[in-house]
């Protein structure tokens, strides 16, 4: 393990990186238990046992940037999904600021490039009653990806940074912009004018609204057109019979309107 800091004059963070780890989302639970520090990340150059969303994996080799954002002092949030789309909306305006690729968002937090995953976020909260303990903000970026080493279904929808601006990319510099937008966009969530603007900046780039979409649920599936986002974040859908309120599932879109 090597240990290094990304500091500037708002933020001190310990940054713990490791060549291989099973998944940084579970190292930083461990070094959490270890520790006890209340902000921190953990970065693998590889990942043995990446985790996505929904009991997936992540296939994770050598050019992704994958790492875990642990973060303590997060307040009284009304929603933990509202920390997903925030770390959204952060990563889509790091791939602007850094290399001017324009992304948009697949609810709840896919960062896609012309369709196309760039980025992939898992958010794990611990919460003690209404008030959230911990988040544990896992982000997955297709950074100097060999996508033709990833699964074939993977790798027809999956895109790599290196391939839209045909160079690679410093992947410390990604890291460090990465937890500086990330930190900045989820502190603003303790306020309800942050929580509003984020909403609002996640809407105007999110691909899903005004779409016509199926989404997979735990048990099922639903097709309508998804029409808003709550401002707990949850994605608002109209089905020929009912309006649905969803805080989970998997989208696809068929068209927009
Ligand atoms: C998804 O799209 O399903 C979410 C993928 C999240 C992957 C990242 S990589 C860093 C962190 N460690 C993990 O095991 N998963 C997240």
């Amino acid at each position: 393990m090597e240990e290094s800091r990304i500091s500037n004059k708002t933020l001190e963070l310990p940054i713990f990186k490791f060549d291989v780890l099973q998944s940084t989302q579970t190292k930083a639970r461990d070094l959490y238990d270890k520790e006890g520090l209340d902000l921190f990340v953990v970065w693998a150059v590889e990942q043995a046992a990446g985790r996505g969303r929904r009991e997936r994996s992540w296939h994770s080799p050598k050019g992704g940037l994958y790492f875990s954002l642990f973060s303590k002092k997060l307040g009284n949030l009304p929603s933990p999904q509202l920390i997903s789309l925030a770390a959204g909306v952060a990563i889509k305006d790091v791939m602007e600021k850094l290399y001017d690729i324009a992304c948009e968002l697949k609810w709840p937090n896919d960062i896609l490039y012309q369709g196309k995953k760039l980025c992939g976020i898992l958010s794990e909260v611990a919460s003690c009653g209404q008030e959230i303990d911990h988040a544990i903000v896992g982000i997955g970026i297709n950074a100097n990806t060999d996508l033709s080493g990833l699964p074939e279904g993977i790798s027809r929808e999956a895109i790599a940074v290196k391939n839209i601006l045909n160079h690679e990319v410093d992947l410390e510099v990604l890291l460090a912009t990465a937890c500086t937008e990330v930190l900045d966009r989820i502190s603003r969530l303790a306020t309800q004018e942050g929580r509003s603007k984020t909403i609002a900046d996640y809407k105007r780039h999110c691909l899903t609204l005004n779409s016509q979409v199926i989404v997979y649920l735990d048990k099922g599936k639903v097709s309508g057109r998804a029409f808003d986002i709550t401002d707990e974040g949850a994605l608002m859908v109209a089905t020929p019979k009912e309006t649905l309120t969803l805080t989970t599932g998997d989208v696809i879109h068929l068209r927009r309107r």
